[in-house]
């Protein structure tokens, strides 16, 4: 535990080392004056791994109605608390340190609010290690309701997130979260969005009403436990997205989940990649290798209740030649699913068509990839099953696995001081991995334009480069604005501008 809250504190370059966050956003540090007593207390049930009842160490700061949450933020250092009474907020939040605790208190039902009033774009942005975000009301945002910057040892927990734009939880190259007891509906992509992440969790969400419920994304070791997802478009999505340079999604566990009549008509942004989702998914798998689905209840999705599929059925995506595109090793092991299938639409109609049949299944397969199982096929409703083989007995539980989180933290990551050359590639790298790949890829379109169109736009001119994303404006008509990035700093600017100009699709790890 004590590790957890250690941090190194930046002193300038001549330091052993940097802390990122702290580099982008600045900050001193002095002793604390008073001393805090409370820890996280809340959900802290069952196994979350080193995340569970995260100590707090440093003083208590609080915010009351008609204050500012991002002063209050200002004036926090590492280890403290920031606790938010019920009221209303119009802001947007940046956490820009690390080891901070932003609780809200929530009295008689009512939340601390934050309210982006369809006018700003995100409700807490962070980007440091250990961060708690717990007990908020997020509506009314155009971007994200909480968005992580490549920040590691985060726990994101009984929030509800409503209409808050393109992600409600969005999480990106993060390693080591749990994202728990959250609430979303209204969301335009995905509610619950894991992003180029490692070890995390995410349990006993409620999602509905949005494009994806929750989706796992160019992602590693997830499990994805205990959570509702209703009438969103797509219930439970994993799944590799091309062009973004972590380049495999595996070793995913989704159980113990109720998937019900996600037939939500898609209203994702036209061109994104989350509006090639045909209405009525349940769980779609897509490229993603090592995955086990089991004992979730997955009924009443009217195209199909599970489909396990190469990377090239979302056609309006590219392939990416560095991501392997087919399902390898996925296990199929006890499930529920009934009363799927009642309107299968588009490439699925036509081809239970082929097999006289207007009824979609539980279950459909499009042949690619290998050595996968599945546990009493025969109780399915199921089309594509025949590469399948049954499961072996040592493969018909995870049981044995509580948690995908670590069971110590991550450590912070830090730029050696004795780096010279490569320092400015590896701010501009962090920064492109932990905030442009939300909406840039390489040579697909996802929110925002591809890289390669980027880089033909202004080739050797990172200055103008820079200076856009500062203040961008309007510049096509079938996209979203950009949000303006400049609270990150200048230097970081100009990092990232050089290094999303230099970039190649096999930058990637
Ligand atoms: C929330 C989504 C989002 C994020 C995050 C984002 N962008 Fe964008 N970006 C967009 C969208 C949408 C457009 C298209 C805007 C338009 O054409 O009006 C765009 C356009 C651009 C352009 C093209 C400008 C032009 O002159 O045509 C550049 C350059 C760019 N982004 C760079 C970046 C960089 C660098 C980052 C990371 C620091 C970044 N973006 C983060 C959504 C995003």
């Amino acid at each position: 535990m004590e590790r957890h809250l250690k941090w190194i504190v930046p002193v300038g370059t001549a330091a052993i080392g940097l802390v990122l966050g702290a580099l982008i956003f600045g900050g001193g540090d002095k002793p604390h004056d008073e001393v805090l007593v409370a820890a996280n207390p809340l959900f802290s049930g069952g196994d979350g791994g080193s995340l569970q009842g995260m100590q707090v160490t440093g003083v208590r700061h609080e915010v009351h109605d008609g204050e500012s949450i991002q002063a209050a933020v200002k004036a926090a250092k590492a280890g403290d608390v920031i606790a938010v009474y019920p009221g209303t907020y119009h802001e947007t939040v940046y956490i820009d340190k690390s080891s901070i605790t932003m609780t809200g208190v929530v009295r008689e039902g009512r939340y601390p609010t934050l309210d982006g009033e369809k006018k700003l774009n995100d409700a807490f942005l962070y980007s440091g290690d250990n961060i708690t975000i717990e007990n908020f009301k997020i509506i009314n945002y155009k971007g994200n309701g909480v968005m992580g910057q490549a920040g590691n040892n985060f726990v994101i927990r009984n929030n509800l997130i409503h209409d808050a734009g393109v992600y409600g939880i969005f999480p990106e190259f993060g390693k080591n979260g749990l994202v728990e007891h959250n609430v979303l509906s209204g969301i335009e992509d995905a509610a619950i969005y894991i992003g180029m992440s490692d070890n995390v969790d995410v349990r006993h969400n409620k999602v509905y009403d949005n494009v994806a419920g929750i989706e796992i994304e160019n992602s590693r070791h997830a499990l994805v436990e205990g959570n509702y997802a209703y009438n969103n478009t797509g219930g439970i999505l994993v799944f590799i997205t091309p062009g973004l340079p972590i380049k495999t999604t595996y070793d995913v566990i989704v159980r113990d989940n109720f998937v019900l009549d996600n037939n939500h008509e898609n209203f994702g942004a036209p061109g994104s990649i989350v509006s090639g989702i045909p209405a009525g998914t349940g769980i779609l798998v897509m490229a993603a290798d090592d995955v086990v689905i089991e004992n979730n209840i997955i009924a009443g999705n009217d195209n199909a209740g599970l489909i396990v599929t190469d990377i090239s059925s979302v056609t309006n995506v590219a392939s990416d030649p560095e991501s392997e595109p087919n399902p390898d090793r996925v296990r199929i092991l006890e499930n529920v699913m009934f009363n799927n299938g009642n309107n299968p639409i588009g490439e699925l109609k036509a081809l239970m068509l082929t097999q006289l049949e207007t009824k979609g299944p539980d279950i459909v397969d499009t042949g690619a990839g290998s050595d996968k199982c599945v546990m009493n096929g025969a109780r399915y409703r199921a089309y594509g099953l025949g590469s399948y083989r049954p499961c072996r007995a040592d493969e018909i539980s995870t049981a044995t696995i509580a948690s995908m989180t670590l069971s110590a933290p991550a450590e912070p990551f830090v730029i050696a001081a004795d780096t010279q050359d490569g320092y400015e590639r590896i701010v501009g790298e962090r920064a492109y991995y932990g905030v442009c790949t939300g909406c840039h890829a390489y040579g697909v379109r996802l929110i925002g334009p591809p890289v390669t169109e980027i880089q033909a736009i202004y080739e050797d001119n990172p200055e103008a480069l820079a200076a856009y994303i500062a203040d961008p404006v309007k510049v096509r008509e079938n996209f979203p604005e950009m949000p303006p990035q400049d609270y990150l700093s200048e230097e970081t600017r100009l990092a990232v501008a050089k290094y999303i100009l230099s970039t190649t699709n096999t930058d990637g790890r």
